[in-house]
C-alpha cells in the first residue's frame, strides 16, 4: 500500500514545466500579460513561440537585456507621454499599448494625437526591472521550450544566471 501513497506525493508536486506555466500565466507579473506563447498570452510584445527553439542561455539574455528595439516614447500633443510598444496600423489609426500599465493599455491613436515618437529611455523590461531569480527563469524558460518544441528536458538555474 505505501507505494500508492508514494505515487500520490509525486503525482502532487508540480513539474517544472507547471510550474512555468504558472509563473508564464501570472495575472500580476507573468510574461503573459505582454506575450503570446502557442495562442495564449496578449501579443503586445513580441510571439514567444519562435525562441522555443533557442538554447536556455540565449532565451534568458534577451528576457535579462536591458537593451530595447521596438518600444518608444511617444508624445501626446494633448501632454503627457508613455512608453509604447507599436502595433498594428493603418492609414488613419495606429495601435499603440502603453506599457506604463501592466498589463499594458492599448490606445489608438490618430497622427494628429502624436506630438513626437522617440528613443526608449524610460522603460525597462520586467525581467530586467525585477531582478527575477534564476530558479524562477529556469522554471519559465522549460516553459517556453515545452510549449513552443514539446520538449520536457529539464533547465538547469546555473545555465539562466
Ligand atoms: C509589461 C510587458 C512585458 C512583460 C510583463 C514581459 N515582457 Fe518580454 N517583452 C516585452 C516587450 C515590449 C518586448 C520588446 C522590447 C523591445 O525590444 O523593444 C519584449 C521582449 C522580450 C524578449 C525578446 C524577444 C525577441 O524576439 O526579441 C523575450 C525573450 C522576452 N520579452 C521574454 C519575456 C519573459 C520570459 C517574460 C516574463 C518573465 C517577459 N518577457 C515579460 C514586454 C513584456
Amino acid at each position: 500500500m505505501i507505494w500508492i501513497v508514494l505515487l500520490m506525493a509525486q503525482a502532487a508536486v508540480p513539474s517544472q514545466t507547471e510550474r512555468g506555466q504558472a509563473l508564464f500565466l501570472d495575472a500580476q507579473q507573468g510574461c503573459g500579460n505582454c506575450h503570446a506563447l502557442k495562442g495564449k498570452g496578449n501579443a503586445v510584445g513580441p510571439d514567444l513561440t519562435g525562441i522555443g527553439h533557442l538554447g536556455p542561455q540565449a532565451i534568458a539574455m534577451a528576457a535579462r537585456s536591458t537593451v530595447t528595439q521596438y518600444v518608444q516614447v511617444v508624445k501626446l500633443k494633448a501632454g503627457g507621454s508613455f512608453p509604447g510598444m507599436p502595433g498594428k496600423k493603418d492609414d488613419k489609426t495606429a495601435v499603440w499599448f502603453d506599457l506604463s500599465k501592466n498589463p499594458p493599455e492599448k490606445k489608438e491613436l490618430t497622427p494628429a494625437d502624436i506630438a513626437s515618437v522617440g528613443g526608449n529611455d524610460v522603460w525597462k523590461h520586467p525581467p530586467a526591472a525585477n531582478k527575477i531569480s534564476s530558479e524562477q527563469l529556469a522554471d519559465i524558460v522549460a516553459y517556453i521550450k515545452y510549449a513552443s518544441t514539446g520538449s520536457k528536458k529539464a533547465v538547469d538555474p546555473a545555465d539562466v544566471q
